[in-house]
């Protein structure tokens, strides 16, 4: 695929996005630090550097400091911001007291959500926001009512969703003016439910598998932009210690290793380049924090435009640990 659902909305985005859960510190409230906005402004020039021109946030991230560092970057050097499409969530709301932590996609809470991420941005609008986890008490007509504010103030350009199915698209959608047109859902070689629903229809084995029966092919024919969650498997292929895993781990992990030296690329990109090569057009969300691991992704576009069947296939199956049905 050449052009991706995001382009043909308009969105001029990179194949790669970097993800910035990893930023701003700890999940806690302690200040941001000097090396806490180092670590944010090296990972921004690497990523830049390799084209990426795109991130993603979420509200609650490092409890709203990631975003907080990226508002400095900004202030600092304003010119970033029209260069980078921005995209942040908002939704889930962390434990106060004796109340749990829980979702939340009232009006009050997404209007608010943005207002306070705008703020921690330094920026006058978001270009797409998301729905993070689906609320059991949504009422699209509410989400609908704060859509429509956020698009008429010009605070938030476009919408989507995170780890939703089919039929809450659809649900929400009935009440929107305008089509969602992402959903970020966790997609890698090491979490492949994403594929093991369409290969166990009708079969026994795929009684364990939890996807959500359709997404992939509704995103595709209704030009949702995918976008995969954990997408470097948290380094398991790519050079952290897999001792400890799971033997078809450490066998994948091999191959990942063999593929890459064979074909003078780096681990991250035959990892990255496996998903890129589905037609679905998926955005990898890396959320590595780590310059020279964000530098290691760059040739991941190049491999899955060269990665074969055979090879594609391989890796699905030393990665799943049994053969296909
Ligand atoms: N929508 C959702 O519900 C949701 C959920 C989770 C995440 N996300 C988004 O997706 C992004 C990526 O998710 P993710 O961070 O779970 O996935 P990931 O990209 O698979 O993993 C990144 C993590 O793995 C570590 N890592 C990568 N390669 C490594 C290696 N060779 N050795 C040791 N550690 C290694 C990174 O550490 P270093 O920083 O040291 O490289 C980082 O902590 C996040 O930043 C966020 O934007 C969305």
């Amino acid at each position: 695929m050449n052009v991706i659902p995001l382009q043909q909305h308009g969105f001029n985005t990179s194949r790669l996005v970097l993800g910035c859960m990893s930023f701003g510190g700890g999940w806690n409230n302690d200040p941001i630090t000097d090396a806490d906005m180092l670590k944010a402004e090296k990972g921004l020039d690497a990523a830049l550097s390799i084209g990426i021109n795109m991130l993603d946030h979420a509200n609650i991230y490092t409890r709203g400091k990631a975003e907080e560092v990226f508002g400095r970057i900004f202030k600092a050097k304003p010119e970033l911001r029209e260069q980078l499409i921005v995209q942040t969530k908002c939704g889930i709301r962390f434990q106060e007291g004796e109340v749990p932590g829980r979702y939340d996609f009232s009006k009050e809470h997404i209007l608010s959500s943005v207002d306070a991420s705008l703020k921690r941005l330094n920026t006058e609008y978001l270009d797409i926001l998301l729905l993070h986890r689906p609320d059991p008490l949504m009422e699209p007509s509410e989400v609908a009512e704060a859509f429509g504010k956020l698009k008429a103030q010009g605070k938030v350009r476009a919408f989507g969703v995170s780890n939703m199915s089919v039929s809450q698209m659809r649900f929400l959608e009935h009440a929107l003016s305008e089509k969602l047109i992402v959903n970020q859902l966790e997609m890698s070689l090491s979490h492949l439910h994403w594929l093991d629903q369409g290969v166990h229809v009708n079969q026994d084995a795929g009684t364990g598998v939890s996807f959500g029966e359709g997404i992939m092919e509704y995103c595709q024919m209704e030009r949702v932009q995918l976008q995969a969650w954990g997408p470097l498997s948290q380094g398991r292929f790519t050079g952290r210690s897999v001792e400890q895993e799971p033997e078809h781990i450490q066998r994948t992990a091999a191959l990942v290793k063999q593929l890459a030296e064979a074909k003078e690329t780096t681990p991250e990109a035959i990892v990255l380049g496996w998903l890129m090569r589905h037609p679905a057009g998926i955005q990898p969300i890396i959320g590595s924090g780590n310059a020279e691991r964000i530098l290691a992704c760059q040739d991941a576009e190049q491999q899955a435009k060269l990665m074969t069947r055979e090879e594609w296939y391989a890796l699905y199956v030393a990665a799943r640990g049994i053969h296909l049905p």
